[in-house]
């Protein structure tokens, strides 16, 4: 399988911080692929570089087989319709309505009025939220707004979905529901799909074909959810054991 996304030794650095210090790694056409990381790893940062909204310092990033590095925002703006970005909070247009929030995208881009209400519809129903078509985004759990955001980037008929931290601050059925739905898009749309996350049990493990860890600005592993868990480096090993401890308290909590 060709990579629809790839970073080739990349760094960024704010001020003296490097925050990524030299990282590859591919995303394969259809799969969806996990970054995990602590706070503050770069894993934000990473999903920003790859839509161009950063540059690279150093190293090359290539997105549908094409160089993205030197790109110009109006060679850019075509890859950002391609790779959709969803975003922790959702960053819905708080004075629209659900309905009209995932008409958005497909407002000027020459559809009929009724080819737009029958692609909204189409994507309310992708993401299981038909019910919620007339209200604001203000009426929304956070679990809610995040799916509301799935339709939207559905709307632009991407090729790829870059998810930032799908599953934190919901509970664990709403956690569910997001993963369900991050599984659906590649099953049902054979879309490919990035996630960043610092949980592994809760989402990585749900989601990803692939998962890759960042520490220090290296990734520190690249594999598969089972290599991941029998992998040795110490510092695998201790991240999969504070998830595992993390998970077991919500378990009980719950
Ligand atoms: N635009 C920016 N200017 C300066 N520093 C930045 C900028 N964006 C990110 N950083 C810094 O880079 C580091 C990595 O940030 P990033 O947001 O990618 O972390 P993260 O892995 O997403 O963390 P979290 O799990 O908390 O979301 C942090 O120290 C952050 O403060
Ligand atoms: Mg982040």
């Amino acid at each position: 399988m060709p990579y629809f996304i790839e970073f080739i030794d990349v760094e960024k650095s704010f001020g003296e911080m490097k925050v990524l210090d030299g990282i590859s790694f591919g995303v394969e056409q259809g799969e969806t692929f996990a970054i995990l990381g602590p706070s503050g790893a770069g894993k934000t940062v990473t999903l920003t570089l790859a839509v161009g909204l950063l540059k690279p310092d150093a190293g090359r990033i290539i997105v549908d087989g094409q160089d993205i590095t030197e790109m110009s925002e109006r060679e850019l703006a075509n890859i950002r319709r391609k790779v959709q970005l969803v975003f922790q909070s959702g960053a819905l247009f708080d004075s629209l309505t659900v309905w009209e929030n995932v008409a958005f995208p497909l407002s000027d881009s020459g559809h009929t009025d009724a080819d737009i209400d029958s692609k909204v519809e189409e994507y309310l129903k992708l993401v299981e939220i038909e019910d919620l078509a007339g209200l604001m985004p203000s009426e929304l759990s956070t679990g809610m707004k995040r799916a509301v955001a799935i339709a939207r980037a559905l709307a632009a008929q991407p090729k790829a979905i870059l998810y930032d931290e799908p599953t934190t601050m919901v509970d664990p059925l709403m956690s569910q529901t997001i993963n369900k739905l991050i599984r659906k898009m590649q099953r049902q749309l054979g879309l490919t799909q990035m996630v960043v996350t610092h949980d592994i049990a809760n989402c990585a493990e749900k989601v990803a074909d692939h998962v890759a860890l960042l520490d220090k600005g290296k990734f520190v592993f690249i594999g598969t959810i089972a290599e991941l868990y029998a992998d040795d480096h110490p510092v695998v090993k201790e991240f999969v054991e504070e998830d595992r401890i993390r998970f077991q308290k919500e378990k009980e909590l719950a």
